[in-house]
């Protein structure tokens, strides 16, 4: 069964061809990011625009590299939640746009379940039920994926996502947006142990995290400096932060799935990039005896090959829209688990 899956959730406008799930036949992504730079962050209304250029092309050149025409396609999925209201519809409409003309079912897709699915993209032999760390530039979540199409959510952030903490801070250190990747190579360089920073407490359940406490942290250390005229070393900088956010995810996963039972792991989000979260998580699983699973790093930020693979799954679920879908800017995985 062939898929053609539509994202346009945020700032990449992706679309992809996807056989029976795991089979990826084409993966087109126009990202915008060199022009949400100059703003250090996304801008919705430019990221709405700049879905609305693109996106014929980005559906013709995916439908091109798959070798097909829509006529080989058996169903659409489109990224319905959560998002920016404005990006979302773009790819929403478009998507409709195509059931309608063609007659073809239309599949509704959350955007975090996607991320989850990019697991079996990379790995086809992983099965629920596990336990996945999730986290990206919107959000921070420790699920448990009791099923494709189920799930229960045991931790959340209180505040910033890991993502979003990680710009933040990358932005404080002089980084251009999106921060993250640039914090991972300059921590590479640098000594992890050259500043102390807290390990938030979260009120609460213990698999919550926070990460604002850390993010001001790091913001106090440059401030300090720069007021007392002294250097930071900011791939120092970037290696202590980086080596706190590993010791905070890592921690609160391990200790879910040693509570909850979970031997097996996944790893999704655009965070799940990150060399330092990867390697730590890894060694953590490896001393446990347990298995980890992570996308291959060309499905770990946004992309549509992550949605034709978790709209095969709600596909086989039976879940199915209609030309009244709308998006919807704020969903828990747990209202769509049926
Ligand atoms: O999942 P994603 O592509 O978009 C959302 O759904 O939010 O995640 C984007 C986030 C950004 O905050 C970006 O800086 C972060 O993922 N990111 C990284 C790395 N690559 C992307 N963070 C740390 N290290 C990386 N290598
Ligand atoms: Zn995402």
């Amino acid at each position: 069964m062939k898929i053609l899956a539509i994202e346009s959730s945020c700032d990449e406008t992706a679309c992809a061809v996807v056989e029976d799930g795991v089979n990826v036949l084409s993966n087109i992504v126009a990202t915008q990011i060199a022009e949400h730079r100059l703003y250090g962050g996304v801008v919705p209304e430019i990221a709405s625009r700049r879905h609305a250029e693109s996106i014929y092309q980005v559906v013709q050149s995916a439908l091109d590299a798959a070798g097909c025409g829509l006529e080989g396609i058996d169903a659409i999925a489109v990224t319905y939640a959560p998002g920016l209201i404005g990006a979302l519809l773009v790819g929403i409409s478009f998507a409709k746009g195509l059931a309608l003309s063609t007659g073809k079912p239309l599949i509704p897709v959350h955007h975090i379940a996607g991320h989850i699915a990019a697991n079996y993209i990379s790995h086809p032999e992983l099965k629920p039920p596990y336990l996945c760390l999730v986290v990206s530039g919107g959000h921070s979540h420790i699920v448990e994926v009791l099923d494709h199409t189920r799930y229960h959510v045991v931790g959340r952030t209180h505040d910033d996502a890991a993502g979003e903490c990680f710009d933040k801070v990358a932005r404080t250190l002089g980084y251009e947006y999106p921060g993250g990747k640039f914090i991972d190579e300059a921590a590479k360089k640098g000594n992890p142990d050259a500043y102390k920073f807290p390990h938030p407490k979260v009120d609460g359940c213990e698999y919550d995290f926070s990460f604002s406490g850390l993010k001001t942290a790091v913001i106090n250390l440059v401030h300090n400096a720069v007021q007392k005229g002294q250097d930071i070393v900011r791939e120092d900088a970037a290696a202590s932060f980086q080596r706190t956010v590993c010791e905070i995810l890592v921690g609160k996963t391990v200790k879910a799935a040693k509570d909850l039972g979970y031997k097996t792991i996944g790893l999704a989000g655009g965070v799940s990039a990150n060399s330092g979260v990867r390697n730590a998580l890894q060694e953590a699983c490896d001393r446990q005896g347990w298995k980890l699973y992570m996308p291959e790093l060309k499905y770990c930020g946004d992309n549509a090959a992550m949605i034709g693979c978790q709209g095969y799954f709600d596909y086989l679920a039976g879940k199915r829209a209609d030309q009244s879908l709308n998006g919807i800017a704020t969903l828990s995985l747990e209202k769509i688990s049926v």
